[in-house]
């Protein structure tokens, strides 16, 4: 059965205030495109074509406006309202009815993945069975959900937040999960923070040795934006990246066109209505390049 999506879109964003007292924290700029991008852009890298987005009741109407039903993209996008933050386990149960009994991938609207050979891991997570986590080094993993693998890779341990961290492998928000979720998810009892910890299902998976671990080591980046400084110094990264290298980061236009989801005219068409930006201006590069290479 094909996986579908859940970007979770919900929170205040109250460490961003004053940025997120009206816009939500995930349609934020990250340097050329709104952060939601990012997340999107991996599940579409992942395979997805089917994709729930959960957002605060507020910004229900603005994530329509600038997402759509997904069909410009090839894609199918819906949509739901989280009334209040109750942790990432809800995005389960409010899933339950989206998912309709397949297996799925949730990440977090705020995290930003970044690296070489991301697909392979992606892939990988995705032809496995139970559940897959993709942990990466932070310096901080008190902050974290926290996995702790044996030599092989093998998940010993996921704790939230602990206070005494058994490694440095942060869990990213990015989740690979069988069909059951959405009824482990009902079992989960609120954390002492008051939130159903995602975690809570992760151990129902290592407790049946179902958990897997996608390590994203060295040169990877995994990046979020919950605060000032980190909302900046991503839009850096994106910017110097691009500027460099020509490519873009994240564009789910063009990742779209090279997953076969939209053809080349389809591509051409979207990014001249963005041309008046660099944005749509790379994306025409790439119409340009790509139409060259097919005509030899
Ligand atoms: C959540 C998860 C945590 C994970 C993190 C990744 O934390 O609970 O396990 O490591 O996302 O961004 P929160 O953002 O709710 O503090």
């Amino acid at each position: 059965m094909k996986r579908k999506g859940i970007v979770l879109a919900g929170g205040t964003g109250s460490r961003l205030f004053p940025l997120t007292l009206s816009v939500s924290k995930q349609l934020l700029p990250i340097f050329d495109k709104p952060l939601i991008y990012y997340p999107l852009s991996v599940l579409i890298l992942a395979g997805i074509q089917e994709v729930l987005f959960i957002t605060t009741p507020d910004s229900a109407e603005s994530f329509r406006n600038l997402l759509g039903d997904g069909s410009r993209l090839g894609m199918s996008f819906e949509y739901a309202v989280q009334t209040e933050p109750r942790g990432l386990a809800d995005a389960y149960k409010i899933g339950r009815k989206f998912l309709n009994g397949s297996p799925s991938v949730l990440i977090l609207g705020d995290n930003i993945f970044f690296g070489h050979d991301f697909q392979t891991h992606l892939a990988r997570a995705y032809a496995r069975k139970g559940a897959s986590i993709f942990a990466s080094l932070v310096k901080d993993p008190e902050r974290f959900g926290v996995v702790q693998v044996d030599e092989r890779g093998k998940a010993l341990s996921v704790v939230e937040k602990p206070s005494k961290p058994l490694s440095r492998w942060a869990i990213t928000g990015l989740y690979f999960m069988d069909e059951r979720a959405p009824d482990f998810a009902v079992d989960v009892k609120p954390s002492a923070r008051g939130e159903i910890e995602i975690v809570s299902i992760l151990e129902r998976y290592l407790a049946e040795d179902e958990l897997s671990t996608e390590m994203l080591h060295r040169g990877f980046a995994w990046l979020d934006a919950g605060t000032h400084e980190s909302l900046q110094q991503a839009s850096d990264f994106v910017k110097t990246l691009q500027d460099r290298q020509g490519l873009l980061v994240c564009s789910p236009e063009e990742i779209a066109y090279r997953m076969k989801l939209i053809s080349l005219d389809q591509l051409s068409r979207l990014a001249s209505d963005l041309k008046q930006s660099s944005y749509g201006q790379s994306l025409q590069a790439i119409v340009q390049q790509e139409t060259g290479s097919h005509h030899g």
